[in-house]
C-alpha cells in the first residue's frame, strides 16, 4: 500500500516514485495540449508556510487550480504552528476544512508531527532536513533531458543541506551515481549517508563524498548547487560566504565535468556566490525548465494523494 503522506522520499518505493514520474509526464503533456481534467474538483490544499517561497507556493497553488481544485495560502504570520496552537490541534482543525495539507517548516519533526495527527495527506514542502518535492521534480527534469535516470552521475557542490539530502535519496532509489563536495563542517550528516547506503547498494550506485569540488564533478552528467546560506541561517551568512568560496559553480568547474553535463539549481540563486551568471544563463543550464517542472511533478503527487 502506498503511504498517505509525502514527508520523505524513502517512505515510498522506487516503483512508486517512477509511477509518479510517469504520471507527471502524462499530466504535463495533457496540460500543454489544452488543459488537465478536473480530477481534484471540489478539493482544497491548505498550504502552511513558516518560511518564504516563490516556486513551492505558486506551483502548488496553480497546480491545484489546473486540476480543478483550489489552494489556500497561510503565511508565516498566520497559524503560529506550535506556538499559537499545538501542531496536533492545527492538524486536526485543518483536516476538517481541507483535503490535503502542504507545509514548509523549520524543524523536520514539525511536518512529521502534522502528518501524525492529520487525517488528510500531508506534503513536506521543505524542512531543515529535506526537500522531497524538489528532488521529485528534479528527477523529472533529468529524465526529460537524458531520456533515462539509471547510470547517470549527479554531483552536488556545496552545503550538505536539505536539497542535497533529498537528491541523495532520489539518486540512491532511482539509480543515479551521486557525489558531493562540501567544505569541512558542512558535509551531509552521517545518519543521512547511512540511511542512503542500503538504497544505494540495492540500486548498485556509488556515493562519493569529497572536499574538492573538481574531484566531485569528474565524469558528472549533472552539476547541482544550492545557496550557501539556507533560510533560517541568515546570521551565519558572512562566515558561510567565506567557507564556501571554493564551491562556486562557474565555467571553470563546469569544464571539469563530463561532456554534455547540465547544471541545476533548486533556486532561489545567489548569482555571483554559488553560481555565476554565465553558467546559470548558459547553454548547459536547466534552471528554468527545472523550476517549471515543480508544478508538473507536484500535480502527479497531488493526484496520487488526493484524487
Ligand atoms: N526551490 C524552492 O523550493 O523554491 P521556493 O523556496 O521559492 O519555494
Ligand atoms: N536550502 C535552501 C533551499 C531553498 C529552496 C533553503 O533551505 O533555504
Amino acid at each position: 500500500m502506498k503511504p498517505n503522506h509525502f514527508i520523505d522520499l524513502t517512505d515510498w518505493s522506487p516503483q512508486d516514485l517512477l509511477e509518479m514520474l510517469d504520471l507527471a509526464v502524462f499530466l504535463k503533456k495533457e496540460w500543454k495540449s489544452g488543459g488537465n481534467r478536473p480530477v481534484l474538483k471540489g478539493k482544497v490544499l491548505g498550504m502552511i508556510f513558516q518560511k518564504p517561497s516563490l516556486r513551492t507556493r505558486v506551483s502548488f497553488e496553480v497546480g491545484m487550480k489546473h486540476l480543478g481544485g483550489d489552494a489556500l495560502y497561510l503565511s508565516p504570520a498566520e497559524i503560529g504552528l506550535g506556538q499559537r496552537e499545538s501542531i496536533a490541534d492545527v492538524a486536526r482543525v485543518m483536516a476538517g476544512y481541507v483535503q490535503g495539507i502542504m507545509a514548509r517548516v523549520f524543524a523536520h519533526e514539525h511536518v512529521v508531527e502534522l502528518a501524525r495527527w492529520s487525517s488528510v495527506p500531508v506534503i513536506n514542502g521543505l524542512s531543515d532536513y529535506n526537500h522531497p518535492c524538489q528532488a521529485l521534480a528534479d528527477m523529472l527534469t533529468i529524465y526529460e533531458h537524458f531520456g533515462r535516470l539509471k547510470g547517470l552521475k549527479l554531483a552536488f557542490i556545496g552545503d550538505g543541506n536539505n536539497v542535497a539530502t533529498s537528491l541523495l535519496m532520489a539518486s540512491a532509489m532511482l539509480g543515479l551515481n551521486y557525489s558531493i563536495a562540501s567544505p569541512p563542517g558542512y558535509e551531509l550528516a552521517q545518519e543521512t549517508l547511512a540511511k542512503a547506503a542500503p538504497l544505494a547498494k540495492a540500486s548498485q550506485i556509488t556515493v562519493e563524498t569529497h572536499e574538492d569540488p573538481v574531484a566531485a564533478v569528474a565524469d558528472a552528467d549533472i552539476i547541482y548547487t544550492d545557496t550557501w546560506t539556507s533560510m533560517g541561517q541568515e546570521a551565519e551568512a558572512a562566515v558561510r560566504r567565506q567557507k564556501f568560496q571554493r564551491y562556486q559553480v562557474n565555467d571553470e568547474l563546469l569544464s571539469r565535468a563530463g561532456r554534455g553535463a547540465v547544471v541545476m539549481h533548486c533556486l532561489p540563486a545567489h548569482r555571483g556566490e554559488e553560481i555565476t551568471d554565465s553558467v546559470a544563463d548558459g547553454p548547459q543550464s536547466l534552471l528554468f525548465p527545472q523550476a517549471e517542472n515543480r508544478m508538473h511533478a507536484q500535480k502527479a503527487l497531488l493526484v496520487t494523494l488526493m484524487a
